[in-house]
């Protein structure tokens, strides 16, 4: 299963990606998380010590060098297993990689990253219990590159409130063209049952799932506090949210 975390700047990707890689690992999978954001964050929510992890990016000269000697990571449809280590960091089940170019003022778009990314996602070959959670870059401007197009599962986050709602939207036009099947909203932050119809209404859809406003969130964030430690009732809800992605 390959599930992508996108929305507005500022909606809850980080959280709620970081959330559904610990659901999975109680529920068994293997994990691997991405993190497609080019100021990264998932390292510090999933308990990683902030080592220094190679960009997934520098793989284009691996994929290349490969290619060239016909090895199979680039010919065959690479598994999980095949990705090489020091693109990641393990812990357990679970594997982190990082999207990298933190880009320098005026160094132009991150196109070449998200081609290496797109390729990855195309090629990566799943066993059943094993899951690719991707926390995306803000907005819509990957989109356009169609970086998330082989996703199973696009999970929109969506605050009630008016701009991320729109960005929510577009979102969602834009993987219908991608031809993503599966493209979900899910409510984060919400602060009563009031702001859950408001967002089906505006929305004209149903919540996969509706994550409430939680003090014990925002502060495990403040304190650097990996998310897997801290009590939330956010952790059943994401359990509920992945039994109906698996149904
Ligand atoms: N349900 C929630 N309850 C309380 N705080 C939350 C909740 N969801 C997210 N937050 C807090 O909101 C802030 C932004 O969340 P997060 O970093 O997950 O958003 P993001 O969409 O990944 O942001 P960015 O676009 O910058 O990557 C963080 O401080 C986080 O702890
Ligand atoms: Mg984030």
């Amino acid at each position: 299963m390959k599930i992508a975390f996108c929305g507005k700047g500022g909606v809850g990707k980080s959280t709620l990606a970081s959330l559904t890689c610990y659901a999975l690992l109680a529920k068994g999978y293997q994990v691997l998380a991405i993190d497609a954001d080019p100021s990264p964050h998932l390292a510090r929510l999933l308990g990683f010590r902030e080592e220094k992890i190679v960009p997934l990016a520098e793989m284009r000269e691996l994929l290349a060098e490969r290619a060239q000697k016909n090895g199979p990571f680039y010919v065959l449809n690479p598994h999980v297993e095949d990705l090489p280590e020091k693109f990641m960091l393990r812990k357990g089940a679970l594997r982190l990689m990082v999207l990298g170019a933190i880009r320098v003022a005026g160094a132009g778009c991150a196109c070449p990253e998200q081609t290496v990314l797109r390729h990855l996602l195309t090629l990566l070959l799943l066993e059943a219990k094993e899951a690719v959670v991707l926390d995306m870059e803000a907005g819509v401007e990957h989109f356009g590159r169609g970086t998330v197009a082989s996703v199973d599962h696009l999970l929109v986050v969506v605050q009630p409130y008016r701009g991320s709602i729109e960005t929510a939207q577009r979102i969602g036009q834009l993987a219908r063209q991608l031809g993503i099947e599966q493209v979900h909203f899910v409510g984060n932050a919400l602060r009563s049952p009031e702001d859950q119809s408001f967002l089906e209404e505006a929305l004209g859809h149903k919540l996969l799932a509706s994550f409430f406003w939680e003090e014990s969130l925002a502060k495990a964030e403040r304190q650097g506090k990996p998310l897997g430690e801290i009590d939330a009732g956010a952790h059943k809800e994401v359990l509920k949210m992945l039994s109906k992605l698996e149904a």
